[in-house]
Order: structure tokens, then sequence, then C-alpha cells
């Protein structure tokens, strides 16, 4: 044996006292499993256990790490705009007890990437204003032409299609993909590459949608997951490494350009942080936006009346018909903190060093906070969705996520004349981010 120390993830301290609840014990193993998120009614009933007899939970599922699952609304928005108090650099996202000592033995530290959801404040600021005037209203609004353009184009693909086609895999899945490959720069010759690279980071876990398909069967080896990931993420590295080059010799009104040209404090931003950049923007500025996009429409769909209500009126309904699509979606299913001092939330002690998951699909079914939660409603309004998050790290594409998906809403529902579910919907199974994986749709234009 070497004695050189391996680096470990910190030991999550326990209290010996603490025990979890007869609800935590009940679903803590539930509201991790990636299988879970395929099948929202039991999620919804999980996360409603835990809202009324214990929602601020000790859990300790099998295979992660301890956490606080906090389900209240109040209580992520309290945790999440407290960015010097509960920091992300330690722990995120749920991942595999097993895959955090192997990120760990090869790093020596949590990551294999500098993303802005991985770190903190100064460096998270300073890296997240290089890019933030691009995502803000007035800016975004300057793309809003090109936006309806590429909204016309898939509307009218759906068309050409003939009356039937799969709604998520046909139109979702790539309408978003263009616009923010678009602001990237990305050419659309590339767009099948990076659909492919960025739901293998996403959906790692949904066997139909990982690198290496061994990786879902059971017992299967956490070295080779890993592995797959970095190979995913080798590619994308050399593809951003020429685009790099390419904007600092040829600089274009494009995002790529602010990235490749970025300084922090006088210097050029290292290639490490450059390439988590572009990855975080490419990956949450296209699966997120997707699964929205489609669960929106698959809530009109299961609801008649709403269906009506978008069709008579889709300008009108359209802004808050798109809010109430991504609340009833929710495609990031979790973010994590970690406690710098002692905290008390909801009368739980919070250790230092603890961590909380933020479990955003309860907080937007919170009974506290929304009229008749488990309704879709096109027309909700207040509508106070907690999926974009919240504070410091709020999410920086949510004016062009709403741009992006009022555009397609406006431009299908005014021109298609009926739509209905031709068959079974499908669900990814990702405990990250994940909404519809197809929704066969029959429509009439
Ligand atoms: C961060 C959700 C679309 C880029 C986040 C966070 C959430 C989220 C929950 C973390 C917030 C927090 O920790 O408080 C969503 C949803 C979307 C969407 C639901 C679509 C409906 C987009 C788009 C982009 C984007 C279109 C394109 C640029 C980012 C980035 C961050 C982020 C860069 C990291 C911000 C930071 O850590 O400072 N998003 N997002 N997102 N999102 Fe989005």
């Amino acid at each position: 044996m070497s004695d050189t120390a391996v680096a470990q993830p910190p030991e999550t301290k326990k209290d010996p006292s603490r025990q979890m609840s007869e609800a935590a014990r009940a679903t803590s193993d539930l509201i991790v499993s990636p299988d879970v998120y395929a099948h929202m009614e039991q999620l919804d009933t999980a996360f409603a256990r835990l809202r009324a007899e214990d929602p601020v939970a000790w859990c300790e599922p099998e295979a992660f790490r301890p956490f606080w699952a906090v389900t209240k609304h109040a209580d992520i928005m309290e945790v999440s705009r407290q960015n010097k108090l509960f920091t992300n650099g330690e722990r995120e996202m749920l991942s595999y007890e097993t895959a955090e000592e192997r990120v760990y033995a090869q790093t020596g530290g949590p990551h294999l990437l500098k993303t802005l959801v991985q770190l903190d404040d100064p460096m998270h600021y300073k890296l997240r204003h290089l890019t933030q005037d691009w995502f803000m209203p007035h800016k975004v609004k300057t793309r809003e032409e090109a936006i309806r353009t590429i909204a016309k184009e898939f509307v009218d693909r759906m068309e050409d299609m003939g009356g039937e086609c799969d709604f998520q895999q046909d139109v979702a899945l790539h309408y978003p993909l263009r616009v923010i490959m678009q602001i990237l720069g990305v050419p659309v010759e590339d767009e099948p590459m990076m659909l492919k690279l960025t739901q293998e980071i996403f959906g790692a876990q949904d066997p139909d949608l990982m690198r290496d398909k061994s990786l879902s069967e059971e017992g299967a080896d956490a070295d080779k997951g890993l592995s797959s990931i970095q190979e995913t993420l080798a590619q994308f590295f050399m593809y951003f490494t020429n685009i790099t080059q390419d904007r600092r010799a040829n600089p274009k009104d494009d995002v790529s350009t602010v990235i490749a040209n970025g300084t922090v404090d006088g210097e050029p931003i290292g290639q490490l942080e450059a390439m988590s950049y572009y990855i975080i923007v490419a990956a949450a500025g296209h699966d997120t936006t997707s699964a929205s996009t489609g669960g929106g429409v698959l809530g009109m769909l299961n609801n008649p009346a709403q269906l009506k209500k978008m069709m008579d009126d889709p300008k009108g309904m359209s802004r808050t018909a798109v809010d109430e699509a991504i609340r009833w979606t929710t495609p990031v299913k979790h973010f994590m903190r970690t406690a710098q001092e002692d905290y008390e939330l909801r009368g739980r002690k919070i250790l230092k060093g603890e961590s909380l998951l933020l479990c955003y699909p309860s907080g937007n079914r919170d009974e506290d906070v929304f009229d008749d939660p488990f309704e879709f409603r096109v027309d909700r309004s207040p509508n106070k969705i907690i999926s974009f998050g919240h504070g410091g790290h709020m999410c920086l594409g949510m004016h062009l996520a709403r741009l992006e998906m009022q555009a397609i809403y406006e431009e299908l529902f005014s021109r298609v004349k009926s739509i209905e579910l031709a068959g079974e919907p499908s669900f990814i199974r990702a405990n990250f981010v994940g909404g519809p994986k197809s929704i066969p749709v029959r429509y009439k234009f």
C-alpha cells in the first residue's frame, strides 16, 4: 500500500442523537432515485408527505452521503438567498458516494469542471458577470426576431410531417438547441453532436441517453461511469478549444467570443474555466427548456379545457402558460448547498458542513404558496415558481427560456386547428434534469 493519502469527500458530521423521521425513512430512497423521476405521481406523493410531516428532513439514502431535504418553497428561498452561508462549492448536486470518491481520488476535490454552479463568490460573481449582460431582458429582446424565425421553422416542420409526430423528439428537443447554439455561435451542422454530448451529461442516468449502455445495468462499474463522463467532456473540450482559438482571432457577436476573450482581474480566464463556461451554457441552455416546452404541451393535452383556453388566445395566454409549464415540469429537480455555519431552519438544527437538497419540484407544489398546486392552469397568476432557483445563482438564462417558450407556444397554438395525444408519453429517468422523453401527438393544421 502506498502511504500517499487519497483525497476523500468530507464526512458529513453525524449527530448521534439524530434519527430519520418515519416520513424520511419512507421517502429518502425515492427522492434520489432516477427511476422515480420518470413517475412524477410517485414523487409528488413522497414530497407531499415530507412537506406535511417533516419539511426539513434528515435523509440517509442508500448509496448517497446524507443531506437535509428542504421541501417547502419558503425554506428553499431562505437557503438560496444566503450564498455566503450556504455555498455550492463542496457539493452542488447529488452524486453516488462511490462516484464522489472517485472524483476526489482523481482531482483532489469534488469536481471535474469549474462551472458557475460549482463556484462561490468572489470567483462565481466575476465569471457570471462576463456573460450576464447577454442574458438580460434588453439583450435577449434583440434576438426575439431570430428566435421567432426558428420557432416558425419548427412548427413548419411539424406541419410538413403530416399529422402525427413525437412532439418531444421532433420539436421540443431540437428547438431550444438551435436557439442556444446560435447564441453560442455553433454552426447548425454541429448540433447533432452537441445534442448527444449535452444529453450524455444531463441524462447520464437514463439508459437511452447514456454513452455506455452497460452502465444502466445493476452493479455497473462506477469507474466506468466516470470514464464515460470524462470521454464526453474530452470531446466538448476538443470542440470548444477550436472555438476559443477561432474567436480570439476572429471575434463575432456571440457568447463564445465573450468567453474566449474573457478576463478576470485583468488576466485571461483559465482553460478549465472557459471550457466549463461553454459547457454550462450549452447544456443548461438546452435540456431544461426542451423539457418545459414539452411538459407544458403535455399539461395542456391532458387538460382539454386548458388547451382550449390556450388555443382561443395564444398571444394573450402565452406568458402565464409558459410559467405554468415551467412550474408543472420543474426541469431542474434539485441543486444542493453546504452550510458554512450552524443554522436553524424551520426548527431543525443544521450543522456546519452538512448539505441541503433544494427540492424544486416540491417547492412548486407547496400548498402554502399555490392554490390547487396539482392543477395545471395556463392562466395561473400569480405564479411564484421556484424552478429557476433564487439568489446569486438564480438561472442566468431564465429570460431567454421564457422568450423561447412564448415564441413557440404562440406560433404553434395560433396555427394548429386540433392536437391530441396519440400514444403513451414517457419520461426521462434522471434525478437532476428531466421531463418528457416522448410525447406522441396527432394534429391538424
Ligand atoms: C442556473 C433552471 C434555462 C443557463 C440554473 C438554476 C436553475 C435553473 C434551477 C440554479 C439556480 C440556483 O442555484 O439558485 C433552469 C430552467 C430553465 C433554464 C428551469 C428552463 C426552463 C436556462 C437557459 C440557459 C441557462 C436557456 C442559457 C444560458 C443557466 C446557467 C446557470 C443556471 C449558466 C448557472 C448560474 C449560476 O450559477 O450563477 N438554471 N434554467 N438556463 N442556468 Fe438555467
